[in-house]
C-alpha cells in the first residue's frame, strides 16, 4: 500500500511542529511547511531527530500571498500523488494592522485567504486520494468576532494591540465558515473536513502582545494552559485516527483529550448561517482569483 502523505503548514514552531512530529511517528510521510527557511529547516531537524525513521520534507512559503500558495501548491502537488492530510494551522495575531503584498489586511490574509486558496489548489488531488482529510486550526476565539462584513473583511483597517483581537477573531470565525462550507461542497467525495480549537496553548502566538489579555493572563496561572504537544494532539486525532475519517464538523475546543467532549459546544450562530457561508466564500475565491463554484 502506498505510504500516507500529510502537509501541515506552520510547522517551523508550536503547534504545528508538534502535529508533524505525532504525524510522522504515526508513520505518514509529512510535508512542513513553513514561512522562514531557517526556521523550517531546524524544526524538520528536531522532528527527524526525535522520530527515527522519519519521512520529513520541507517547503516554504508565505501563506499572505498569493503567488507564494500558488508556488507551494503546485510544488507539492508535482512532489506528491496522492494527498491523506492537509492540516491548516498556520496562523498569526498581529498586534498592529499591516498590508499584504496583494494588498489585504495581513491577518486575514495568513489566516484565511491563504489557506482558503491553497486547500482549493489541492482539492483535486484530495479527492483523488479520498479517503482523506481536511483539518482547519480555527479557535474559540471566533465568537468574539462580532458581525462579519462578507464583502469587506479582507480590506486593510487601522487597528493596534486593544484592536487586533477583534481581527484575530474574525479570522478565526472566517476558518470555522471556510470548513463547514468546503465540508458541504466536498459531500459524497470521500474528504472528511474537521475544523476545532487546540485550547489555550503556550506557544509564540501573542508573543506580540504588550500585554496578555485578562483571559490569557488567567489561563496562564492554572493547568488549562497546554504545552504544544498536548495542544497538537485533538488535531492529530482528527487527522488520523480511524473514527474520525469520515464525518465532518467544528469541534469546539478540547481541553482533557476526548475530541468527543468538545461537541458539547457547537459553532457559534454565525457559523450555522449558511448564506453568510457562502457568501464568504465567493468573496474569497474573487479575492484570491478562484472560480467561486
Ligand atoms: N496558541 C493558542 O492558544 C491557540 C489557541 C487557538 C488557536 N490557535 C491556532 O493554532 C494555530 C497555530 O498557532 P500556534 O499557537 O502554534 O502559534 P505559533 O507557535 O506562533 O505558530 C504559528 C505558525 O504559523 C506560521 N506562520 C505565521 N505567519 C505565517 C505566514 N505568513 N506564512 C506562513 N506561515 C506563517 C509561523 O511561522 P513563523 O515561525 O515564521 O512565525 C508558525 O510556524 C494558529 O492557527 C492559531 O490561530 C492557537
Amino acid at each position: 500500500m502506498d505510504e500516507k502523505i500529510a502537509v501541515v503548514t506552520g510547522a517551523s514552531s508550536g503547534i504545528g511542529r508538534e502535529v508533524a512530529r505525532a504525524l510522522a511517528r504515526r508513520g505518514f510521510r509529512v510535508a512542513m511547511v513553513s514561512r522562514s527557511e531557517v526556521r523550517g529547516a531546524d524544526a524538520a531537524d528536531d522532528v527527524r531527530g526525535s522520530a527515527p525513521g522519519a519521512r520529513v520534507e520541507t517547503f516554504f512559503a508565505d501563506l499572505s500571498s498569493r503567488a507564494d500558495v500558488r508556488r507551494l501548491a503546485e510544488r507539492l502537488r508535482e512532489r506528491y500523488r496522492r494527498l491523506d492530510v492537509l492540516v491548516n494551522n498556520a496562523g498569526v495575531h498581529l498586534t498592529r494592522a499591516k498590508v499584504s503584498v496583494d494588498g489585504f489586511d495581513r491577518m486575514v490574509a495568513t489566516n484565511h485567504l491563504g489557506p482558503f486558496l491553497l486547500t482549493n489548489l489541492l482539492r483535486e488531488l484530495l479527492v483523488r486520494s479520498a479517503p482523506s482529510r481536511v483539518v482547519v486550526v480555527a479557535s474559540e476565539a471566533h465568537r468574539r468576532a462580532g458581525a462579519l462584513d462578507a464583502e469587506r473583511f479582507a480590506e486593510p483597517g487601522a487597528y493596534g494591540a486593544a484592536g487586533s483581537h477583534r481581527v484575530y477573531a474574525r479570522t478565526k470565525l472566517l476558518n470555522v465558515l471556510f470548513a463547514l462550507e468546503l465540508a458541504d461542497r466536498l459531500e459524497g467525495t470521500g474528504v472528511a473536513v474537521h475544523a476545532l480549537c487546540p485550547g489555550p496553548v503556550a506557544t509564540g502566538l501573542k508573543r506580540d502582545l504588550p500585554t496578555p489579555s485578562r483571559t490569557s493572563a488567567l489561563l496562564a496561572r492554572t493547568p488549562l494552559l497546554r504545552t504544544a504537544e498536548q495542544g497538537a494532539r485533538p488535531v492529530v486525532r482528527l487527522a488520523a485516527d480511524p473514527e474520525f475519517a469520515t464525518g465532518t464538523g467544528y469541534h469546539g475546543s478540547v481541553y482533557h483529550g476526548s475530541v468527543r467532549l468538545a461537541r458539547l459546544l457547537k459553532e457559534s450562530p454565525a457559523c450555522r448561517d449558511v448564506e453568510l457561508r457562502r457568501t464568504v466564500w465567493e468573496r474569497s475565491a474573487h479575492l484570491v482569483g478562484l472560480p467561486s463554484r
